[in-house]
């Protein structure tokens, strides 16, 4: 099973993809955990990526969609892939169906989160992540058990994201609003899209979309 999760950002996509992969074996796949990892190793991609992340604009389909296509050919053909931040353009969108198509796949779902904007901001200011192991956190609302002590590696070092300021969050949003939601549409043609309240509590989201991945929702 491939699926896509859409949503702007701060929607859930990335704390949803790492539940559904630790629940159902499937494979998280973010182009923007990728193109943070290359701009830490400091890859030519990650030089490119770097200053246009820091702003909140969208890096150019070609680097993603590479980076996908790259990261597919690594997974074992059975496994499902998360795809979680992309595709984010209708050029990108296209460039999907093309990946997967030449690797036998095929689109199962593209669940959208639905949210309210004026609460990702506080949502996305408040995140921080392991520095070990990336599991995900939020100041108010998703604290580790223990207070600096990563429930998933036992790690002490937290980190916060570079665009992760008001100012860039209302560029990403914009971005999300002109390039990505305009995709949704292309998707519904297909009956692919079905919609989940991203605002409910982490644990009610992941049911309702496991729901619709077993046929339920
Ligand atoms: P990317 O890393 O994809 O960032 P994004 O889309 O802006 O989304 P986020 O990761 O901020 O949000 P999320 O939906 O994953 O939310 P999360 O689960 O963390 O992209 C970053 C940049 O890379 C882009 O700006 C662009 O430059 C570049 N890029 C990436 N992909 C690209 C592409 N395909 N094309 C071009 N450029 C690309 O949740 C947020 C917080 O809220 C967390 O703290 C979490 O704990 C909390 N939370 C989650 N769900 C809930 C809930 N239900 N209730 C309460 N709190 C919740
Ligand atoms: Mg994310
Ligand atoms: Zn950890």
């Amino acid at each position: 099973m491939n699926i896509i999760l859409l949503g702007p950002p701060g929607a859930g996509k990335g704390t949803q993809a790492s539940r559904l992969e630790s629940e159902r074996g499937m494979v998280q796949l973010s182009t923007g955990d990728m193109l943070r990892a290359a701009v830490k190793a400091g890859t030519p991609v990650g030089l490119q990526a770097k200053a246009v992340m820091e702003a909140g604009e969208l890096v150019s389909d070609a680097i993603v969609s590479g980076i996908i296509g790259e990261r597919l050919d690594e997974l074992g053909a059975d496994k499902g892939a998360i795809f979680d931040g992309y595709p984010r353009t209708a050029a990108q969108a296209q460039s999907l169906d093309e990946i997967l198509a030449e690797r036998g796949r095929k689109l199962d779902h593209v669940i959208e989160l639905v949210v309210d904007e004026d609460a990702l901001v506080t949502r996305i200011t408040g995140r921080f992540s392991c520095g070990n192991c990336g599991a995900n956190y939020h100041d108010s609302f998703n604290q580790p058990k223990v207070e600096g002590v990563c429930d998933v590696c036992g790690g002490t070092e937290f980190k916060r994201r570079p665009d992760d300021n008001e100012a860039t969050v209302r560029t990403r949003m914009a971005e999300y609003r002109a390039k990505t939601a305009p995709i949704l549409p292309i998707y519904e043609a297909r009956g692919l899209v079905q919609r989940v309240d991203g605002m409910a509590d982490i644990a009610v989201v992941t049911d309702a979309i496991e729901a619709i991945l077993d046929g339920r929702g």
